[in-house]
Protein backbone atom coordinates (compact mmCIF):
# COMPACT_ATOMS: atom_id res chain seq x y z
CA UNK A 1 0.00 0.00 0.00
CA UNK A 2 1.25 3.42 -0.91
CA UNK A 3 2.38 5.49 2.23
CA UNK A 4 0.33 8.30 3.54
CA UNK A 5 1.40 12.08 2.19
CA UNK A 6 0.66 14.19 4.97
CA UNK A 7 1.07 17.78 4.43
CA UNK A 8 1.88 20.31 7.50
CA UNK A 9 1.06 23.87 7.78
CA UNK A 10 1.89 25.65 10.54
CA UNK A 11 1.55 29.33 10.98
CA UNK A 12 0.02 31.98 14.00
CA UNK A 13 -3.41 32.03 11.75
CA UNK A 14 -4.11 35.27 13.61
CA UNK A 15 -6.50 35.35 11.67
CA UNK A 16 -6.52 31.92 9.53
CA UNK A 17 -7.86 33.44 5.99
CA UNK A 18 -8.45 32.38 2.08
CA UNK A 19 -4.99 33.05 1.40
CA UNK A 20 -3.74 30.25 3.99
CA UNK A 21 -7.17 27.75 2.71
CA UNK A 22 -5.86 28.39 -0.75
CA UNK A 23 -2.12 27.88 -0.32
CA UNK A 24 -2.71 24.44 1.64
CA UNK A 25 -5.42 22.74 -0.81
CA UNK A 26 -2.32 24.23 -3.82
CA UNK A 27 0.11 22.48 -2.34
CA UNK A 28 -2.26 19.10 -1.50
CA UNK A 29 -3.07 19.19 -5.09
CA UNK A 30 0.21 19.61 -6.34
CA UNK A 31 2.21 17.42 -4.24
CA UNK A 32 -0.71 14.60 -4.16
CA UNK A 33 -1.51 15.10 -0.91
CA UNK A 34 -3.98 12.74 1.20
CA UNK A 35 -4.81 15.89 3.90
CA UNK A 36 -3.38 18.93 5.71
CA UNK A 37 -2.72 19.77 9.11
CA UNK A 38 -3.13 22.72 10.13
CA UNK A 39 -1.35 23.80 12.91
CA UNK A 40 -1.16 26.53 15.27
CA UNK A 41 1.23 28.10 17.35
CA UNK A 42 0.51 28.05 20.72
CA UNK A 43 3.08 30.58 22.03
CA UNK A 44 5.28 31.77 19.17
CA UNK A 45 8.38 33.16 20.77
CA UNK A 46 9.03 35.87 18.86
CA UNK A 47 5.48 37.26 18.48
CA UNK A 48 3.98 39.10 21.72
CA UNK A 49 0.67 41.13 20.44
CA UNK A 50 -1.57 38.47 19.38
CA UNK A 51 -4.86 36.99 19.53
CA UNK A 52 -5.38 34.51 22.35
CA UNK A 53 -4.51 30.60 21.27
CA UNK A 54 -8.35 29.28 21.75
CA UNK A 55 -9.81 32.60 19.50
CA UNK A 56 -7.35 31.58 16.93
CA UNK A 57 -8.26 27.69 17.03
CA UNK A 58 -11.37 28.14 16.61
CA UNK A 59 -11.35 30.40 14.28
CA UNK A 60 -9.55 27.69 12.37
CA UNK A 61 -11.83 25.36 12.32
CA UNK A 62 -14.61 27.35 11.63
CA UNK A 63 -12.46 28.68 8.40
CA UNK A 64 -11.79 24.71 7.62
CA UNK A 65 -15.46 23.10 8.26
CA UNK A 66 -16.19 23.17 4.86
CA UNK A 67 -12.48 21.50 3.86
CA UNK A 68 -12.49 17.97 5.25
CA UNK A 69 -8.67 17.31 3.70
CA UNK A 70 -8.01 20.59 5.67
CA UNK A 71 -7.25 19.11 9.69
CA UNK A 72 -6.69 21.39 12.28
CA UNK A 73 -4.71 20.31 14.54
CA UNK A 74 -3.58 21.17 18.09
CA UNK A 75 -0.05 19.47 18.57
CA UNK A 76 1.44 22.67 18.97
CA UNK A 77 -1.79 24.42 21.36
CA UNK A 78 -1.59 21.77 23.86
CA UNK A 79 1.97 21.94 24.44
CA UNK A 80 3.15 24.74 27.15
CA UNK A 81 6.39 26.30 26.56
CA UNK A 82 8.33 27.13 23.58
CA UNK A 83 7.87 24.53 20.85
CA UNK A 84 9.88 24.32 17.84
CA UNK A 85 9.16 22.46 14.65
CA UNK A 86 11.74 20.06 15.23
CA UNK A 87 9.78 19.05 18.37
CA UNK A 88 6.41 18.99 15.82
CA UNK A 89 7.73 16.86 13.57
CA UNK A 90 8.96 14.60 16.49
CA UNK A 91 5.42 14.45 17.54
CA UNK A 92 4.07 13.95 14.31
CA UNK A 93 6.63 11.41 13.03
CA UNK A 94 5.20 9.38 15.89
CA UNK A 95 2.05 10.13 15.72
CA UNK A 96 1.55 8.67 12.06
CA UNK A 97 5.29 6.13 11.78
CA UNK A 98 3.75 5.06 8.75
CA UNK A 99 3.22 8.08 6.53
CA UNK A 100 5.49 10.59 4.74
CA UNK A 101 5.58 14.34 5.76
CA UNK A 102 5.75 17.37 3.47
CA UNK A 103 6.12 20.55 5.50
CA UNK A 104 4.20 23.76 3.49
CA UNK A 105 6.18 27.09 3.79
CA UNK A 106 6.57 30.17 1.68
CA UNK A 107 9.68 31.28 -0.09
CA UNK A 108 10.42 34.08 2.81
CA UNK A 109 10.72 30.99 5.08
CA UNK A 110 12.67 28.82 2.93
CA UNK A 111 15.51 31.61 3.17
CA UNK A 112 15.69 31.10 7.23
CA UNK A 113 15.43 27.15 7.29
CA UNK A 114 19.02 26.60 8.32
CA UNK A 115 18.84 28.85 11.14
CA UNK A 116 15.71 27.16 12.90
CA UNK A 117 16.69 24.70 15.73
CA UNK A 118 18.19 21.26 15.01
CA UNK A 119 17.76 22.24 11.20
CA UNK A 120 19.74 19.54 9.81
CA UNK A 121 17.50 17.23 11.98
CA UNK A 122 14.57 18.83 10.87
CA UNK A 123 15.58 18.84 6.72
CA UNK A 124 16.01 15.25 7.15
CA UNK A 125 12.27 14.60 8.79
CA UNK A 126 10.47 16.03 5.95
CA UNK A 127 9.96 17.01 2.67
CA UNK A 128 9.56 21.18 1.89
CA UNK A 129 6.85 22.31 -0.14
CA UNK A 130 7.75 25.47 -1.26
CA UNK A 131 5.28 28.39 -2.19
CA UNK A 132 7.48 30.28 -4.57
CA UNK A 133 6.47 33.64 -4.77
CA UNK A 134 8.67 35.86 -2.24
CA UNK A 135 8.12 39.11 -0.27
CA UNK A 136 11.54 39.35 0.80
CA UNK A 137 13.82 38.27 -1.48
CA UNK A 138 14.39 38.32 -5.47
CA UNK A 139 13.52 35.02 -7.50
CA UNK A 140 17.22 34.62 -7.95
CA UNK A 141 18.04 34.78 -3.91
CA UNK A 142 15.44 32.05 -3.94
CA UNK A 143 16.92 29.51 -6.26
CA UNK A 144 19.91 29.85 -4.90
CA UNK A 145 19.03 29.42 -1.50
CA UNK A 146 16.73 25.85 -2.64
CA UNK A 147 20.55 24.34 -4.53
CA UNK A 148 22.32 25.19 -1.53
CA UNK A 149 19.70 23.53 0.61
CA UNK A 150 19.24 20.07 -1.71
CA UNK A 151 23.21 20.17 -2.29
CA UNK A 152 23.49 19.17 1.60
CA UNK A 153 20.56 16.39 1.11
CA UNK A 154 17.63 18.32 1.78
CA UNK A 155 14.34 17.20 -0.18
CA UNK A 156 12.55 20.60 -1.56
CA UNK A 157 9.96 20.49 -3.92
CA UNK A 158 9.37 24.17 -5.48
CA UNK A 159 5.41 24.45 -6.36
CA UNK A 160 4.00 26.21 -9.38
CA UNK A 161 0.89 27.69 -7.47
CA UNK A 162 0.34 31.39 -7.50
CA UNK A 163 -0.17 32.41 -4.15
CA UNK A 164 -2.89 34.68 -3.08
CA UNK A 165 -2.57 38.36 -2.22
CA UNK A 166 -3.83 38.20 1.27
CA UNK A 167 -1.95 38.83 4.76
CA UNK A 168 -3.23 38.70 8.50
CA UNK A 169 -1.66 41.57 8.94
CA UNK A 170 -3.69 43.49 6.34
CA UNK A 171 -6.76 41.93 7.61
CA UNK A 172 -6.15 42.89 11.27
CA UNK A 173 -5.58 46.67 10.35
CA UNK A 174 -9.20 46.60 7.83
CA UNK A 175 -10.95 45.15 10.57
CA UNK A 176 -9.28 47.52 12.65
CA UNK A 177 -10.85 50.04 10.58
CA UNK A 178 -14.51 48.33 9.80
CA UNK A 179 -13.39 47.90 6.30
CA UNK A 180 -14.27 45.00 3.98
CA UNK A 181 -12.29 41.62 4.41
CA UNK A 182 -12.98 39.90 1.13
CA UNK A 183 -9.68 37.35 2.26
CA UNK A 184 -11.75 36.50 5.82
CA UNK A 185 -13.99 33.75 5.34
CA UNK A 186 -17.27 35.05 6.52
CA UNK A 187 -17.37 32.77 9.74
CA UNK A 188 -14.17 34.38 10.98
CA UNK A 189 -15.09 37.75 10.29
CA UNK A 190 -18.62 37.40 12.39
CA UNK A 191 -16.13 35.26 15.25
CA UNK A 192 -13.81 38.60 15.30
CA UNK A 193 -17.06 41.26 15.37
CA UNK A 194 -18.99 39.55 18.07
CA UNK A 195 -15.78 39.06 20.44
CA UNK A 196 -14.10 42.44 19.52
CA UNK A 197 -11.00 41.28 18.10
CA UNK A 198 -8.55 42.94 16.63
CA UNK A 199 -9.35 46.41 17.47
CA UNK A 200 -12.88 45.69 16.50
CA UNK A 201 -15.52 46.83 19.32
CA UNK A 202 -17.09 43.82 20.40
CA UNK A 203 -20.29 43.45 19.35
CA UNK A 204 -21.70 40.69 23.13
CA UNK A 205 -21.17 41.41 26.16
CA UNK A 206 -21.30 37.69 26.75
CA UNK A 207 -19.23 36.54 23.43
CA UNK A 208 -16.62 34.89 25.38
CA UNK A 209 -18.97 32.58 27.33
CA UNK A 210 -21.33 31.94 24.66
CA UNK A 211 -18.72 31.27 22.00
CA UNK A 212 -17.40 28.70 24.27
CA UNK A 213 -20.65 27.10 24.51
CA UNK A 214 -21.53 26.85 21.02
CA UNK A 215 -17.90 25.56 20.20
CA UNK A 216 -18.32 22.45 22.72
CA UNK A 217 -22.32 22.23 21.83
CA UNK A 218 -22.02 22.17 18.55
CA UNK A 219 -19.89 20.20 15.86
CA UNK A 220 -17.70 22.22 13.94
CA UNK A 221 -19.67 22.80 10.98
CA UNK A 222 -22.64 23.61 12.51
CA UNK A 223 -20.83 26.24 14.67
CA UNK A 224 -18.90 28.12 11.52
CA UNK A 225 -22.79 27.61 10.09
CA UNK A 226 -23.98 29.70 13.20
CA UNK A 227 -21.70 32.21 12.79
CA UNK A 228 -22.52 32.48 9.15
CA UNK A 229 -26.02 32.86 10.06
CA UNK A 230 -25.24 35.27 12.59
CA UNK A 231 -23.46 37.37 10.03
CA UNK A 232 -26.53 36.99 7.40
CA UNK A 233 -28.76 37.79 9.93
CA UNK A 234 -27.34 41.00 11.12
CA UNK A 235 -26.85 42.32 7.77
CA UNK A 236 -31.04 41.27 6.28
CA UNK A 237 -31.48 43.35 9.70
CA UNK A 238 -29.94 46.26 8.19
CA UNK A 239 -31.28 46.13 5.18
CA UNK A 240 -35.26 45.84 5.68
CA UNK A 241 -34.03 48.64 9.32
CA UNK A 242 -34.94 45.93 12.41
CA UNK A 243 -32.86 45.33 14.77
CA UNK A 244 -29.74 44.39 14.23
CA UNK A 245 -28.21 42.48 17.29
CA UNK A 246 -31.32 40.92 17.94
CA UNK A 247 -31.35 39.36 14.52
CA UNK A 248 -27.66 38.63 14.94
CA UNK A 249 -28.27 37.09 18.73
CA UNK A 250 -30.81 34.98 17.01
CA UNK A 251 -28.82 33.72 14.46
CA UNK A 252 -25.72 32.94 16.67
CA UNK A 253 -28.10 30.85 19.15
CA UNK A 254 -30.44 29.82 16.30
CA UNK A 255 -28.81 26.05 16.09
CA UNK A 256 -27.28 25.92 19.90
CA UNK A 257 -29.58 22.67 20.63
CA UNK A 258 -29.39 20.90 16.84
CA UNK A 259 -26.39 18.66 17.70
CA UNK A 260 -28.27 17.29 21.04
CA UNK A 261 -29.27 13.51 20.69
CA UNK A 262 -33.23 13.74 19.38
CA UNK A 263 -34.06 12.09 22.61
CA UNK A 264 -32.15 14.83 24.86
CA UNK A 265 -34.72 17.36 22.54
CA UNK A 266 -37.85 15.06 23.24
CA UNK A 267 -37.14 14.70 27.07
CA UNK A 268 -36.03 18.80 27.26
CA UNK A 269 -39.67 19.68 25.52
CA UNK A 270 -41.79 17.01 27.74
CA UNK A 271 -40.12 17.90 30.93
CA UNK A 272 -40.36 21.61 30.29
CA UNK A 273 -44.15 21.13 28.10
CA UNK A 274 -42.60 23.08 25.44
CA UNK A 275 -45.05 21.53 22.83
CA UNK A 276 -47.98 19.64 22.34
CA UNK A 277 -46.77 18.64 18.73
CA UNK A 278 -46.38 15.30 18.30
CA UNK A 279 -45.05 15.61 14.99
CA UNK A 280 -42.43 18.19 15.84
CA UNK A 281 -41.53 15.84 18.55
CA UNK A 282 -40.75 12.87 16.50
CA UNK A 283 -38.82 15.40 13.91
CA UNK A 284 -35.08 14.94 14.67
CA UNK A 285 -34.83 18.31 11.78
CA UNK A 286 -37.81 20.41 13.68
CA UNK A 287 -37.71 19.83 17.13
CA UNK A 288 -34.17 22.06 17.69
CA UNK A 289 -36.30 25.29 17.25
CA UNK A 290 -38.42 24.77 20.40
CA UNK A 291 -35.65 22.92 22.11
CA UNK A 292 -33.04 25.89 20.79
CA UNK A 293 -35.30 28.54 22.19
CA UNK A 294 -35.34 26.59 25.94
CA UNK A 295 -31.64 26.39 25.91
CA UNK A 296 -31.37 30.34 24.67
CA UNK A 297 -32.90 30.93 27.21
CA UNK A 298 -32.03 28.83 30.27
CA UNK A 299 -28.24 27.84 29.07
CA UNK A 300 -27.72 31.47 28.00
CA UNK A 301 -29.98 33.79 29.37
CA UNK A 302 -32.02 34.98 26.86
CA UNK A 303 -34.91 36.69 27.68
CA UNK A 304 -36.18 39.09 25.32
CA UNK A 305 -39.62 37.54 23.65
CA UNK A 306 -38.30 38.44 20.11
CA UNK A 307 -35.43 36.54 20.32
CA UNK A 308 -36.40 33.66 21.43
CA UNK A 309 -39.16 33.85 19.14
CA UNK A 310 -37.38 33.86 16.06
CA UNK A 311 -35.39 30.72 17.45
CA UNK A 312 -38.57 29.04 18.06
CA UNK A 313 -39.74 29.34 14.66
CA UNK A 314 -36.54 28.78 12.67
CA UNK A 315 -37.77 25.52 11.48
CA UNK A 316 -41.23 25.32 10.44
CA UNK A 317 -42.06 28.79 9.88
CA UNK A 318 -44.75 30.36 11.95
CA UNK A 319 -48.05 32.28 10.62
CA UNK A 320 -47.79 35.79 11.30
CA UNK A 321 -44.03 35.62 11.16
CA UNK A 322 -42.81 39.12 12.65
CA UNK A 323 -39.51 40.46 9.95
CA UNK A 324 -37.06 39.57 12.61
CA UNK A 325 -38.25 36.38 12.53
CA UNK A 326 -38.10 35.78 8.12
CA UNK A 327 -34.80 37.31 8.60
CA UNK A 328 -33.48 34.62 10.63
CA UNK A 329 -35.65 32.18 8.96
CA UNK A 330 -33.68 33.31 5.75
CA UNK A 331 -30.48 33.89 6.68
CA UNK A 332 -30.38 29.87 8.20
CA UNK A 333 -31.14 28.82 4.05
CA UNK A 334 -29.11 31.48 2.74
CA UNK A 335 -26.16 31.91 4.50
CA UNK A 336 -22.44 32.21 2.17
CA UNK A 337 -21.83 28.13 3.76
CA UNK A 338 -24.53 26.77 2.73
CA UNK A 339 -24.12 23.91 -0.32
CA UNK A 340 -25.94 25.17 -3.40
CA UNK A 341 -29.57 24.45 -4.14
CA UNK A 342 -31.97 25.20 -6.39
CA UNK A 343 -33.62 28.13 -5.96
CA UNK A 344 -30.46 29.55 -3.36
CA UNK A 345 -29.46 32.36 -5.51
CA UNK A 346 -32.69 33.59 -6.34
CA UNK A 347 -33.94 33.40 -2.21
CA UNK A 348 -30.53 35.08 -1.36
CA UNK A 349 -31.72 37.91 -4.13
CA UNK A 350 -35.43 38.35 -2.94
CA UNK A 351 -34.04 38.47 0.21
CA UNK A 352 -32.44 41.80 -0.35
CA UNK A 353 -35.17 43.07 -2.06
CA UNK A 354 -38.05 41.84 0.15
CA UNK A 355 -38.30 39.10 3.22
CA UNK A 356 -42.17 37.85 2.00
CA UNK A 357 -41.38 37.46 -0.89
CA UNK A 358 -38.13 35.47 -0.35
CA UNK A 359 -39.69 33.66 2.50
CA UNK A 360 -42.85 32.33 0.34
CA UNK A 361 -39.76 31.29 -2.58
CA UNK A 362 -37.89 29.44 0.18
CA UNK A 363 -40.78 27.49 1.62
CA UNK A 364 -41.86 26.27 -1.89
CA UNK A 365 -39.11 25.31 -2.64
CA UNK A 366 -38.72 23.40 0.70
CA UNK A 367 -42.44 22.36 -0.35
CA UNK A 368 -41.11 20.41 -3.76
CA UNK A 369 -38.10 19.04 -2.23
CA UNK A 370 -40.28 17.24 0.70
CA UNK A 371 -42.37 16.37 -1.05
CA UNK A 372 -39.91 14.83 -3.48
CA UNK A 373 -38.42 12.90 -0.71
CA UNK A 374 -41.76 11.36 -0.14
CA UNK A 375 -42.35 13.52 3.24
CA UNK A 376 -45.11 15.70 4.39
CA UNK A 377 -44.92 18.96 5.51
CA UNK A 378 -45.18 19.74 8.61
CA UNK A 379 -48.44 21.18 9.22
CA UNK A 380 -47.06 25.04 10.69
CA UNK A 381 -45.21 25.19 7.26
CA UNK A 382 -48.77 24.92 5.35
CA UNK A 383 -49.88 27.05 7.14
CA UNK A 384 -47.06 29.78 7.12
CA UNK A 385 -47.41 29.24 3.42
CA UNK A 386 -51.14 29.34 3.54
CA UNK A 387 -50.32 32.82 5.08
CA UNK A 388 -47.87 34.30 3.21
CA UNK A 389 -50.28 34.16 0.32
CA UNK A 390 -52.63 36.30 1.88
CA UNK A 391 -49.89 39.19 2.48
CA UNK A 392 -50.21 42.12 0.12
CA UNK A 393 -46.70 42.38 -0.31
CA UNK A 394 -46.29 38.54 -1.87
CA UNK A 395 -48.52 39.63 -4.69
FE1 LIG B 1 -31.87 24.85 12.53
FE1 LIG C 1 -29.28 26.43 10.98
Amino acid sequence: MAKERIGIMGGTFDPIHLGHIEMAKAAMAEAKLDRVLMIPTGNPPHKKDIAPAEDRWKMLCAACAQEPLLEPSRVELDRSGVIYTVDTLSILKEQYPKADLFYIIGADTLMELEHWRAAAQVLSMCTFLVCPRAWNHTPAQVRDQHKRLCDIGASIIMLTMEPMDASSTAIREDLAHGRPTPALPVPVREYCGVKGLYGMTGRMAQADEWMDKLFAALTVKRFAHTLAVAHTARQLARVHQLDAHKAEVAGLLHDCAKCLPLKDMQDISRLHKLTGDETLIESGNLLHSVTGAYLAAAEYGITDPEILRAIACHTTGKPQMTQLDMAVYLADKIEPTRADYPLLNKVRLLAQLSLEKALLCSMEGTTKYVKKGGKALHPTTLETLAWLHTLPKTK
